[in-house]
């Protein structure tokens, strides 16, 4: 059966939590998609090594290659860019940190930045162990699914988070954004990309008049975490509800180019 057949297939059905570990395993070893990365391999012989395909799989919601390398790229690029259109240059910025950094798809696009100090941390250990195996210009750790991390007050002068709040229902959400606000210096800044208006016609009718009210609407939200949890963000619940406690600078409507079609949206901290 083909591959996206059997993703629509759980997904119809909502053979929920236990199934959706498999279906992403199923993907990532299907024998094409590992011909396809035994070829990028060769051919990027002296770069950053490429992760297992059920990894990238985790991280990109496809285990090709191609995805993970333009994708990370057009990432960075969309964080450098609304930086600099606020006057601050990344390559100067003391330290930033990577939330929910996965096998490092943007995370490895930050190696040639000496000055910084570049941090990475994700709750899902195989990943972060993979991070800390092949990265080593940066500094990886582990948290749990909850706050707090183990970094201190005011550590980073840039958090970003780039689709993880997308997987956390509401409160867990609320927790995370505190948590942000401590570990960021007083006018640090914080970059998320969320499921926005873009995403309205991929919802049902009845989570469309909830998104249309104003409320962010979580799906499987047993399984916070997990490509499997998506959360959808209403503009005006996030000035309203989530960035309540920080200064928006900027809300670009599907902005981030790398995590297609999400907005993002930069805040700093009062
Ligand atoms: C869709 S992936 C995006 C990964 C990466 N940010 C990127 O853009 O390539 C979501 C990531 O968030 C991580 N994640 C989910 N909940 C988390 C949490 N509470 N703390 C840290 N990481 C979390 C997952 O393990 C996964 O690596």
């Amino acid at each position: 059966m083909e591959i996206r057949a059997v993703g629509a297939l759980l997904r119809r059905f909502r053979l929920l939590t236990w199934a959706f570990p498999l279906y992403e395993r199923y993907v990532a070893f299907d024998s094409k998609v590992r011909k396809r990365h035994a070829e990028f391999n060769e051919n990027r012989a002296n770069d950053l090594p490429l992760p297992p395909p059920h990894m990238i799989m985790k991280v990109a919601g496809t285990p090709e290659p191609l995805f993970y390398f333009q994708g990370g790229e057009l990432a960075a690029e969309s964080i450098v860019a609304i930086l600099s259109r606020h006057d601050i240059e990344i390559q100067n910025l003391g330290a930033i940190l990577d939330f929910g950094c996965g096998c490092g798809r943007v995370l490895r696009q930050w190696r040639h930045l000496d000055a910084v100090e570049i941090h990475g941390t994700d709750y899902n250990q195989a990943l972060t162990k993979w991070c800390s195996r092949n990265l080593p210009f940066a500094r990886i750790a582990n948290n749990r699914l909850v706050p707090p991390t183990g970094y201190p007050d005011n550590r980073f002068d840039f958090v970003y988070a780039l689709s993880v709040l997308t997987h956390l229902a509401e409160p867990l959400q609320l927790t995370w954004m505190n948590e942000f606000r401590r570990i960021l210096r007083p006018s640090g800044v914080l970059f998320l990309s969320l499921h926005g208006d873009s995403y309205l016609p991929s919802l049902n009718e009845q989570e469309r008049a909830i998104f249309l009210k104003g409320q962010a609407v979580t799906r499987f939200e047993r399984s916070e975490g997990t490509n499997l949890c998506c959360a959808f963000h209403p503009e005006s619940f996030v000035r309203k509800v989530l960035a309540k406690d920080f200064d928006v600078i900027d809300y670009v409507p599907e902005g981030a180019t790398g995590n297609p079609h999400q907005d993002v949206w930069l805040l700093r901290k009062r």
